[in-house]
């Protein structure tokens, strides 16, 4: 299988966290049972393909009726404050979502793929096209331009300026690019 679809150990180890914390207790062993994925144990020093959460999104969304468009932004929005601690000493104090945005690629997911040989964050051209418009263009193989909402959705929650921003997708979500307007209102 193609290292592009491949995703992250920490990812499936996050996606556990929210569906712990999200469903009845042993709903993350079934449901990996009706995708599929058996009774998979997912390594943090590894990567597995992102068939795997597809399928697992899938059968998560039959059990709770959500899309698994809708539960892949969810669990984007949640895994924002574990990403903040694991990789705060790479964060200014001073920054708030505007700026984690415009530094992530060259800063954040940078740093992930320096320090980490089996993560390979995805590529994200972030440009200022006003003083209050961020234009992100995201670029994966792995098709999850969902997450990518739902972690600008999570860091403007962790700085408490959700309410500030307002965020278009401007292309069809399960394309491979898919570009995102961010506007900074009240900013
Ligand atoms: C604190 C900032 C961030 C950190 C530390 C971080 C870290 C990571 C890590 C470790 C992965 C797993 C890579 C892999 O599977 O090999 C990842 C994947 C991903 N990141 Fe980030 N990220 C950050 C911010 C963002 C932001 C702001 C966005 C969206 C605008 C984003 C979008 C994504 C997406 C969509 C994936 C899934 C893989 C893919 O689509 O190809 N990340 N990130």
């Amino acid at each position: 299988m193609s290292e592009s679809t491949r995703v992250h150990g920490s990812i499936f180890f996050l996606l556990k966290k929210f569906i712990d914390r999200s469903l009845p207790k042993g709903s993350w062993e079934k449901l990996n049972e009706s995708a599929g994925n058996g009774s998979m144990q997912f390594d943090i020093t590894s990567n597995y393909d992102i068939s795997h959460i597809n399928n697992f999104l899938q059968a998560a969304a039959e059990l709770t009726g959500s899309t698994s468009g809708e539960l892949m932004e969810k669990f984007g929005e949640e895994l924002v404050p574990d990403l903040m601690s694991i990789y705060s000493s790479y964060l200014k104090p001073e920054w708030k979502t505007y700026d984690v945005l415009l530094y992530t690629e060259s800063v954040m997911h940078g740093t992930v793929r320096r320090l980490n040989s089996t993560a390979n964050p995805p590529v994200l051209n972030v440009t200022k096209t006003g003083d209050d418009v961020l234009m992100i263009d995201y670029f994966s193989k792995r098709r999850m331009s969902a997450l990518a909402l739902g972690i600008i959705r999570g860091i403007a929650k962790f700085y408490n300026e959700s309410d500030k921003i307002n965020i278009i997708p401007l292309s069809d979500p399960n394309d491979e690019r898919v570009q995102i307007r961010v506007e900074f209102g009240l900013k």
